[in-house]
């Protein structure tokens, strides 16, 4: 099984990118740019590791997030990244990139993304890597931040497939982007939020209904709501899990007990993703492989959520055609 989830081609529509780095590059970029960690060594970034729940993370997210500062950092940050998942058979990815965090420390829109263009064009032509880019806003800052975090990048409009929403969720309804996300589909932007992760199934419904995302990220918590669970089916919307972030944010206490197998019950268009794989114990692989083991789960069902990626991407009609084949090609025994 090993074998198999690891030749499925893979797209990954929900990964942070500053969530990718991994302990020895945090110190690497540390050093390369004088900036002091509150850890001496690889294992005790590791040993900081231990949630209790999202706040928890991203106190620890955002620290490390301090060692980036030149376009070069970025590169070596997602190409570290597109380089591991390509190795276990991810063949497109979509990242989130939080701008609002890096110009708070005095790090332009310009080296962030010129950064992370270089890595893009990398991924294409040495590792036949699609990817695409989310402009994600700090949903616990002003709207009016959001905006501006906005208007900056619309030099870069041509490099951007969406607009998402991400950090502290309770207490921070989308429906306060309302205004951001309107200015994000004026511009031809397709929207994406988190909603439904630690917040209630209102949240769901208000990005639905206020930001009108085509995704939801995580969306977990729908099952709380039933006739919103049938709106989400009835709609095919499409929701992107991260079993292992769950896990470890602690949004469910075992992976046995995750809502997962009673979503895809409920006729939910699903997708497995990775979230921040260097924070959570692993990369897609890791993630479709706890599944495997805690849900028993057959191949069939994992090339079917396999698929619902690929057909949500974004991505040229002319790759998703590609991946579409590459997915056919896997054998697949009736009911196997
Ligand atoms: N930023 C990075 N990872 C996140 C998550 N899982 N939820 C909300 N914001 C995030
Ligand atoms: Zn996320």
């Amino acid at each position: 099984m090993r074998d198999f989830l690891k030749a499925l081609p893979k797209a990954e529509l929900h990964l942070h990118i500053e969530g990718t780095l991994e302990p020895e590059l945090m110190m690497a970029l540390a050093e390369r740019n004088g900036v002091t960690l509150p850890y001496a060594s690889v294992e005790e970034v590791r040993a900081a590791y231990d949630f209790e729940d999202l706040a928890s993370f991203l106190d620890v997210y955002f620290q490390g997030m301090s060692v980036l500062h030149t376009a070069r950092d970025f590169e070596d940050l997602a190409m570290d990244y597109f380089r591991r998942a390509a190795a276990e058979g991810v063949v497109h990815v979509e990242m989130h990139v939080d701008p609002q965090a890096h110009l708070a420390r005095g790090v332009a829109m310009d080296t962030l993304m010129e950064g992370l263009e270089r890595a893009r064009r990398r991924a294409a032509s040495e590792l036949d890597l699609s990817t695409a880019l989310i402009l994600a806003f700090l949903r616990d800052r002003p709207a009016e931040e959001a905006l501006e975090a906005l208007e900056q990048a619309v030099p870069h409009l041509e490099r951007l497939d969406a607009v998402g929403l991400d950090s502290a969720e309770v207490g921070h309804p989308p429906g306060k982007f309302a205004v951001v996300f309107r200015r994000a589909a004026e511009l031809g932007l397709a929207r994406v939020a988190h909603a439904g992760e630690e917040g209630p199934p209102a949240y769901i419904r208000e990005a639905l209904d206020r930001l009108d995302v085509c995704r939801v990220d995580h969306g977990v918590r729908c099952l709380e709501d039933e006739a919103l669970v049938e709106r989400l089916r009835a709609e095919a919307r499409v929701l992107t899990v991260c079993p292992l972030s769950n896990l470890r944010l602690k949004v469910v206490e075992r992976l046995e007990a995750h809502p997962l197998p009673a979503m895809l019950e409920a006729g939910l268009t699903l997708t497995l993703n990775s979230d921040d794989p260097a924070y959570f114990g692993g990369g897609m692989l890791d993630n479709f492989l706890a599944c495997e083991r805690a849900f028993g789960w057959s191949r069939e069902t994992f090339t079917r959520l396999a698929g619902n990626a690929i057909e949500a991407g974004f991505m040229s009609e002319t790759r998703r055609d590609a991946l579409r084949e590459r997915l056919a090609a896997m054998q697949v025994p009736p009911g196997g």
